[in-house]
């Protein structure tokens, strides 16, 4: 990865944008293997672009309401772009659920016609989303973490409280997290286990740890002790 380093709290964005890419990729790849025949296949995608729906949705309005106000007040107009493209994004997943929706109830010739065509709106929604993130991680979040101390940044997290629940935003953990390399997945607990308070830390790590398969989780308590302890407290 070759996002420019960030300083204060805002770096652990680069984590869930790296799920958010993978999800992309993988969901853009699955779509153009997809058999127009495969009729569980086609209800597989729309329940996982539903997950993904959601999981955009929360991590933008946690966007729209956290960062976005206070680089606006700095600099009038420079998240305007940004959230233009979070409606865009609505709009390109919409177009995909429409079709997979079609699909799950169409017969014969037009499955063909209708896999044809979420494969292309994949591939749109894929680059767009790419180009979006590319942009937050190389200009507007640096821009942002030069500007404002880590206390600033903090302090910014609160407005998304009582907006963006405590429930999406566990939710937007646990699928982030499946979705991260293990190296990545250290990184994460690292970042938190320096931001939060530890029984925050230890509630957290228990969740994230039902997201994984066991052994996964094993695997990363051989690279960060005390790990497991800490999730087994939170019991
Ligand atoms: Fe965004
Ligand atoms: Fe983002």
């Amino acid at each position: 990865m070759t996002e420019p380093e960030l300083k204060g709290p805002i770096k652990a964005v680069h984590f869930v944008h790296r799920a958010i890419l993978k999800e992309g990729q993988d969901f853009q790849e699955v779509t153009s293997m997809l058999d127009p025949d495969d009729q569980q296949g086609a209800t597989e995608l729309n329940n996982r672009l539903a997950a993904f729906e959601r999981i955009l949705k929360t991590h933008e309005d946690s966007e729209d309401l956290t960062l976005f106000p206070p680089l606006e007040a700095r600099f009038p107009d420079i998240a305007d772009t940004y959230e233009f493209d979070h409606n865009r994004h609505r709009g390109h997943a919409a177009a995909l659920s429409a079709t997979l929706s079609d699909l799950v109830g169409a017969q014969g010739g037009r499955r063909k016609e209708l896999v044809k065509r979420l494969g292309e709106q994949a591939i749109l929604f894929n680059g767009f989303m790419t180009l979006h993130i590319d942009k937050e991680n190389e200009l507007l979040f640096p821009t942002y973490d030069e500007v404002f101390s880590a206390e600033e940044q903090q302090a910014h997290g609160k407005a998304a409280e009582g907006r963006v629940s405590q429930q999406e935003m566990a939710a937007a953990g646990a699928w982030m997290f499946q979705r991260l390399d293990i190296e990545d997945r250290e990184g994460f607990l690292t970042e938190m286990r320096g931001m939060l308070p530890s029984e925050a830390f230890a509630g957290m790590t228990q969740g994230l740890m039902r997201a994984i398969p066991a052994s996964d989780w094993e695997a990363l308590v051989r690279r960060m002790p005390g790990l497991g302890s800490m999730a087994s407290r939170a019991h």
